[in-house]
């Protein structure tokens, strides 16, 4: 099979972590060339996943013409300049949540990969999990009938850490709610097949001593009427909180837990009550939950599998990068209405 050449850039964070081990065993990605800060990091990295070429610097590695895809893994504050570096070189973009530190640099970065006819998407791997895609088919068969009330959860215990550019909102665009709550608000809009229409939040530093909010709270009005519910947080114990993923609908609920992070698996149940008759006494009816019945795999493998099928077959990129500048709007807008205390409409 004919395999993609991939470049990483910032390979020594999630992508050592998570998406080179993935790549490793995706069936149409081969890596030719990692990237890091000093070389003495990206060599270990290079001789670890037998890479050909190891680079410190960023616009080397875009300039390497044996590369055709660049994933793009640095500290958000890097992306927009090496996102366009990777473009205007040519090489396809995977890069990864948030796009930018704002709306307009994400925006920036998209009109420069259609400008150079290049392929762009984002870093969205938790719609690859076989449960949320499950999810999706199964509300979208209307089997819980109208969707009315959804939650997303995903929380760490996140203390202040010397130098953490995630700490640092000049460099990060913000805390808990871009780098988390985010995952949460693109799941819910991915699974229901709805968009935000209006947003209100609580966004605070509560706990650490840092300038980003370590507690977001977000509540969202979605466009075929349902509330949404996000919560994120750097400030719980990693044991406290069970990652909720949570969808009620007029006939039934789907209520997981550990399905929302980096490895496939999690629990999920599902209730199907039908029909509801009134009852004023409120007694409660267990009804048996059903399970899904899915396979698990490695959603990084998944990611660049798929984008690796796009440019090799011309298959639709499935997580675009403009799905991501969408999701940026609806977080921008969380930011402010927490700022400015008010609901406000997308
Ligand atoms: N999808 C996911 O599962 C997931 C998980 C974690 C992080 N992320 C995203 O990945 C990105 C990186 O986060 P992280 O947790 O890996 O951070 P990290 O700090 O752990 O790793 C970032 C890496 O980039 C390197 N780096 C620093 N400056 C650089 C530069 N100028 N050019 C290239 N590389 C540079 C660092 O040395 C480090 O190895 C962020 O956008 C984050 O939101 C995604």
């Amino acid at each position: 099979m004919k395999k993609v050449k991939w470049g990483v850039i910032g390979a020594g964070g999630i992508a050592d972590r998570r998406t080179l081990p993935g790549m490793m065993l995706a069936n149409n990605a081969e890596l030719v060339a990692v990237m890091e800060v000093n070389m003495e990091l990206s060599e270990k990295l290079r001789a670890k996943y037998n890479a050909k070429r190891a680079y410190d610097n960023a616009q080397d590695l875009v300039n390497d013409p044996e590369v055709e895809a660049v994933y793009i893994a640095s500290p958000v504050g890097c992306h927009l300049e090496q996102i366009i570096a990777a473009a205007k070189a040519k090489k396809h973009v995977l890069a990864e949540k948030p796009i930018a530190m704002t709306v307009e640099d994400a925006e920036k970065a998209l009109a420069v990969c259609n400008e150079n006819g290049v392929l762009s998407a984002s870093g969205f791997m938790m719609r690859y999990h076989a449960y949320h895609q499950k999810m999706k088919e199964f509300i979208a068969e209307g089997n819980l009938g109208d969707i009315v009330s959804c939650r997303g959860q995903l929380t760490c215990w996140y203390p202040p850490i010397e130098n953490a550019w995630r700490q640092k909102k000049e460099l990060s665009g913000g805390g808990a709610l871009i780098d988390m709550g985010i995952h949460c608000i693109d799941l819910i809009e991915y699974i229901t097949g709805q968009k935000t229409v209006k947003v209100s939040a609580f966004n605070d530093t509560l706990t650490h001593n840092y300038n980003v909010d370590d507690s977001s709270n977000v509540i969202l009005k979605l466009s075929g009427g349902a509330h949404a519910y996000v919560d994120s947080n750097f400030n719980l114990p990693d044991a406290a909180a069970k990652c909720r993923l949570e969808f009620y609908g007029t006939r039934g609920s789907i209520l997981a837990e550990g399905t929302i992070g980096q490895v496939e698996g999690g629990k999920v149940s599902v209730v199907i009550a039908g029909e509801a008759g009134y009852d004023a006494a409120q007694n409660r009816v267990d009804v048996t939950p059903i399970e899904f019945n899915v396979e698990f795999g490695n959603m990084y493998t998944k990611e660049i599998e798929s984008f690796s099928n796009s440019i090799l077959n011309g298959t639709p990129v499935e997580v675009p990068m403009s799905d991501a500048i969408w999701m940026q709007k609806v977080i921008e807008a969380a930011y402010r209405a927490s700022d400015e205390e008010k609901v406000i409409t997308l």
